[in-house]
């Protein structure tokens, strides 16, 4: 070990388990690749103030959870706490949704930032693939990104995860059951934060884990009986849709999410194997999002997966991914002559599209042959002085354990049939 250790709340990710993150992303992001999402990249950190309006003054995330910075030149950035708000904006700034092709559909993958607690399953720095479809209101869009999450979970193998749904409304109905719910809260015994919530977020209140409040709680008003006629018929057809889609879920009038920029659709994904950190992934319509930020008006929908949240979920799942070996063929030369001689086979089989590695540093035959064990690798090329003589190399499938001489010249080129 060295003088120095991953910072609080962060961890590294290593081999073997690394090969998982990776296989969590691209299962996450191929659906939405096949389904007309194009990839974004944008700057781990933002302007300071794009957060603040676009996540909500009054979130926990802008509050408490934000990594800011000043920079030399007087700027104020944060390392992204999400992805939304950044991809909105470099959509609006590429003009992306002037290009008559709305909806703009978008796929990112990376890491984002949150000074929050650190337990098992919440980090300080953590990883999403998500994805956002901006500038159309339909209820089939929504429809869509529920629909592929669910396809990427299940393409992983993972059975155990609900998705819970609900609906927001938005400004025309939002606004009255707000009211409607400050008022039932103010009559309730609750403590000076949580006084105050009422009056910034009240629907945050809702969400209040501790028993006490939750029995307050019980005849709150219930968003369901304030939705307009408008939001009502747009969750009911986007229920329909992902019912005729096959896919369950569980309407949740409790669901408020920590982002202040939700309206009507909003859905989580949560892991019945991760304790209380079971949120696996979240999103929903933002339908003001891009007013907010100083944009024009584009209704838009996304969604968040989690990726260190995923592989913990498949962990408690116990399902083994199908990972391809990341090596087919193991080099193992014995003495300098070989060495070279394989060297370049091993450079001939790569450059023909094969996995090859390659016993370095002049080992003897036991230990690379344990190397070559470890690697996986289906065939071993073993060559010593005498083979070279020869002008053969031995070829040696791992798993029948059948060992052959084969001419040098042809060793890639029988490996590359054998390998198919
Ligand atoms: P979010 O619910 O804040 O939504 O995050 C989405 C997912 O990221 C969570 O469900 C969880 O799996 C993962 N996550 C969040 N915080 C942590 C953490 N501290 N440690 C580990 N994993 C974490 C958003 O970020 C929205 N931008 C989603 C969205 C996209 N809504 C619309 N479009």
């Amino acid at each position: 070990m060295s003088t120095f250790q991953a910072p609080k709340g962060t961890y590294d990710l290593t081999p073997p388990r690394s090969a998982t993150f990776l296989a969590v992303r691209e299962a996450i992001s191929a659906p939405l690749r096949d389904s007309g999402y194009g990839y974004i990249e944008t700057p781990g950190f933002e302007n300071v103030e794009l957060f603040a309006r676009g996540v909500g003054e009054s979130t926990d995330i802008v509050t408490k959870e934000m990594y800011t910075l000043t920079t030399k030149g007087g700027d104020q950035l944060a390392l992204r706490p999400e992805g939304t708000a950044s991809v909105l904006r470099a959509a609006l700034e590429a003009n992306l949704h002037k290009a008559g092709n709305l909806p703009v559909k978008l796929w990112y993958s990376g890491s984002y930032y949150r000074y929050e607690r650190p337990q098992a399953g919440r980090y300080r720095h953590f990883s999403q693939v998500g994805a956002e479809a901006i500038g159309t209101e339909d209820p089939a869009l929504d429809a869509e990104l529920i629909i592929l999450a669910d396809q990427a979970y299940r393409s992983l193998g993972l059975r155990r995860f609900r998705i819970l749904l609900n609906s927001l409304g938005d400004k025309e109905c939002r606004p009255v059951y707000r009211e409607a719910l400050q008022t039932f809260l103010r009559d309730l015994d609750l403590d000076e934060e949580t006084r105050r919530r009422i009056e910034i977020n009240p629907l945050r209140v809702l969400d209040d884990k501790r028993a006490d409040v939750q029995k307050q709680l019980t005849d709150a008003p219930k968003l369901r009986d304030y939705l307009c006629d408008a939001c009502k018929a747009y969750h009911e057809e986007v229920r329909a849709l992902l019912t005729a889609a096959g896919v369950a879920f569980e309407d949740d009038e409790k669901l408020v999410r920590g982002l202040d920029y939700y309206t009507r659709t909003t859905f989580e994904f949560v892991h019945d194997g991760l304790g209380s950190q079971s949120a696996v992934g979240g999103g929903g319509r933002y339908d003001g999002l891009s007013e907010m930020i100083g944009g024009p008006e584009l209704p838009s929908v996304g969604w968040a997966l989690g990726v260190d949240r995923t592989v913990l979920a498949l962990e408690a799942e116990s399902v083994e991914l199908d990972l391809p070996a990341t090596t087919s063929v193991y080099a193992v030369p014995l003495g300098e002559e070989a060495r070279r001689v394989l060297f370049g086979v091993v450079t001939e089989l790569r450059r023909a599209g094969i996995a090859a590695d390659f016993a370095f540093g002049g080992r003897g035959l036991k230990g690379a042959m344990k190397s070559a064990n470890r690697s996986g690798a289906r065939y071993t090329l073993v060559a010593g002085e005498r083979d070279l003589a020869e002008g053969v190399v031995q070829l040696k499938d791992m798993e029948s354990g059948e060992q052959s001489a084969v001419p040098l010249a042809e060793a890639a080129a029988e490996l590359a049939k054998r390998l198919g």
